[in-house]
């Protein structure tokens, strides 16, 4: 079996979903249950015998000790971390504390557990990280695509968290040979992604009839793959990855972010059109940029291709229309998640 971490947040539940109905291989999901974890999302596996959930910190070293000796996995998948941008810059700490004491923490009850297992069992076990393409920092428009060689120039504090998480487990590998395995991938979109990110952001105010906020002029580029694309990626890393190395994941799909929500709007405009014969792009407001905002990621994923013969099956086209067909009927996902918490987010981030 397998320990995942932050498993009923957006990719990891995807993964767990995707495992569990490709792989059949029983997984744990230990996860803190943040305000981005969200049982929901994995209630169609509530009650299979294969799947075990388990609330709880990364950076509860004991906690964690007790999961590793009680369940024997044979890899562990960290999806755990703080992973919004924006609420990096307005508070830092929770950044800090999971994903780099979380990490840290993980890493060593995992090289303990390591440690005690048989000659055979060390041999085959993996920890794999899963980690950003923001770690590199920002690229200008004629700059190559980030390769997996490219240096870490961090520019948030979700970004710095994740870079340093990044060197603790490469230090892990490097000191104490623990077997790890390093993802660095870039935007991801699709079902259960929670509405504080662009995407789902816009999904949800545009059909609530509000503001569509774009950051200055729009003109950031992203690289967007679709998140069932990234968990393939993933499950191909664990299965034939190279001990200590990492991989880049992209989509081969930078975008600027209005050319994304102008996609959206259209899509809206076909699938649920304005009750008022209006278009959904009048929707959009441009409002004052992030700070720190990096310009443009791209990712090379040859590595990944050329070694462990992956790519993508989804194009952004039939990514995106499947991923706004996903809210169009799931709205009372939308609902649920747009509790409290989230509108106190919501006044917070776009108060002016
Ligand atoms: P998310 O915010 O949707 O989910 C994170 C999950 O981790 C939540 O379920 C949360 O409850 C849990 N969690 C947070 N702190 C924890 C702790 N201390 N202990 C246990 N669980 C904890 O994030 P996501 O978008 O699904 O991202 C998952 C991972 O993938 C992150 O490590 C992120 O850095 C990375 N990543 C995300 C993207 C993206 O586009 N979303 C791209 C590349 C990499
Ligand atoms: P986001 O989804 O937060 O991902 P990341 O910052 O990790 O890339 O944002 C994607 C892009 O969209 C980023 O350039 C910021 C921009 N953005 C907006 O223009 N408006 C918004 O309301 C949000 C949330 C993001």
């Amino acid at each position: 079996m397998i320990l995942v971490t932050g498993g009923a947040g957006f990719i990891g539940a995807n993964f767990v979903l995707d495992w569990l109905s490709l792989m059949g291989e029983p997984v744990v999901n230990l996860d803190k249950l943040t305000y981005a974890g969200n049982l929901e999302n994995l209630a169609s596996i509530q009650g299979d015998a294969r799947y075990t959930f388990v609330q709880g910190d990364i950076a509860d070293g004991g906690r964690v000790r007790e999961l590793l000796a009680q369940y024997r996995p044979r890899a562990v998948v960290n999806f755990a971390a703080e992973s919004h941008v924006d609420r990096s810059i307005h508070g830092p700490d929770d950044f800090i504390q999971t994903n780099i004491v979380g990490t840290f923490r993980l890493l060593e009850a995992v090289r303990v557990y390591w440690g005690s297992l048989a000659a055979a069992d060390r041999e085959t076990f993996r920890f794999l990280h899963v980690s950003t393409d923001e770690v590199y920092g920002s690229l200008s428009a004629s700059d190559p695509a980030f390769d997996e060689t490219h240096r870490y120039e961090p520019n948030s504090p979700y970004s710095a968290s994740k870079a340093a998480s990044d060197h603790l487990v490469r230090a892990y590998h490097m000191t104490y040979g623990l077997p790890v395995l390093t993802t660095n991938c870039s935007n991801n979109y699709g079902p259960y992604h929670f509405p504080e990110k662009l995407i789902p952001l816009m999904v949800v105010n545009a059909l609530a009839g509000k503001a569509l906020p774009v950051y200055g002029d729009g003109q950031q580029v992203r690289d967007w793959l679709y998140v069932k694309d990234h968990c393939s990626a993933i499950r191909r890393v664990l299965e034939a990855g190279q001990v200590g190395d990492v991989y880049n994941v992209g989509g081969w799909n930078e975008m600027p972010n209005i050319e994304i929500v102008h996609t959206i709007c259209a899509l809206l405009d076909e699938l649920r059109p304005r009750a008022d014969g209006r278009y959904y792009r009048e929707q959009i407001s441009y409002v004052a940029d992030r700070p720190g905002h990096d310009r443009r990621y791209a990712i090379d994923a040859r590595k990944l291709e050329h070694e462990l013969g992956w790519r993508p099956a989804e194009t952004f086209e039939s990514g995106i229309r499947k991923t706004v067909q996903w809210y169009l009927d799931n709205p009372q996902w939308i609902d649920r998640v747009q509790s409290g918490a989230y509108r106190d987010w919501i006044r917070i981030q776009y108060a002016e």
